[in-house]
């Protein structure tokens, strides 16, 4: 009886050791939340290839559970560093404001948020100079338009399918008016990657603020598969650090935007 009390004593002195070197570990991160601290433990346990610091992005990003699980209300609303993803939405009646009608460049009766606009302007206006065409084939749009463009997806394709092309309705990065879509005039926008004004946009976007939101070999964390023509506006600065460090937004904003 002696010796099985002391051998249960010894392990469960053992588990706390090392669950309490785990979470010494996970603390050296600045952007490490106590809360979470039962799921970095397991997600590590799932993933012991993963270093500590991917732990802590992945799961504050919500990645250790299903999409559309575990969702949140975004706290930036009007904030040109809000996040929407599989985790976080924006309500119905959310419209942002300041939108504007994209005069030029653009196919008609679209909009964006001014300073996404302005910025989307010198941009086209700086690869016209070069004879390349950059156009806007779909910017804000509210929920009913995302409701109907999903259900129209759901006619012919699966909804997991469905679910890796397009954002449920409520969860669309074109909800926040910042996240455009372009083409060339040309070619259908499917196949932007093989034009020039892809290459332009992948050397120059960051300079006016402009981010590629989907990137390829990155759907594990997008949530979505590779959209070559789809750019989201998050300003000059975190352009600049996006396009000098290939992490997602998704990682960004829960490393240096989000408060714990
Ligand atoms: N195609 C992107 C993910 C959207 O539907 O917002
Ligand atoms: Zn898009």
């Amino acid at each position: 009886m002696k010796k099985i009390l002391i051998i249960l004593l010894t392990i469960i002195l053992l588990v706390g050791c090392s669950s309490k070197k785990e979470r010494n570990y996970f603390k050296e991160y600045s952007f490490y939340k106590k809360e979470y601290l039962d799921r970095y433990i397991l997600y590590k346990k799932n993933h012991p290839d993963y270093s500590n610091h991917d732990i802590i992005t992945f799961v504050n990003i919500g990645l250790d559970k299903p999409f559309y699980t575990n969702t949140k209300e975004s706290t930036y609303l009007n904030k040109k560093e809000i996040l929407i993803n599989k985790y976080i939405y924006v309500s119905k009646d959310y419209k942002p404001d300041n939108l504007v009608l994209i005069e030029k460049y653009s196919k008609p009766n679209l909009y964006l948020v001014k300073e996404a606009y302005d910025a989307f302007i010198e941009m086209s206006e700086d690869a016209l100079k070069e004879d390349l065409n950059i156009r806007v084939i779909s910017a804000y749009r509210d929920v009913s338009y995302q409701e109907n463009l999903y259900a129209s997806y759901l006619e012919k394709d699966s909804k997991d399918i469905v679910d890796t092309y397009s954002a449920r309705p409520g969860f669309s990065e074109h909800h926040t008016g910042l996240s455009i879509d372009i083409d060339n005039i040309y070619t259908s926008y499917e196949y932007f990657e093989y034009t020039d004004e892809y290459t332009w946009m992948m050397d120059n976007a960051y300079k006016y603020g402009y981010i590629l939101r989907y990137p390829k070999d990155k759907e594990n964390i997008s949530g979505y598969k590779y959209e070559s023509w789809h750019f989201r506006y998050v300003g000059k600065k975190i352009a600049t650090y996006l396009h000098r460090h290939p992490i997602t937004y998704d990682e960004y904003f829960v490393k240096y935007i989000e408060k714990n």
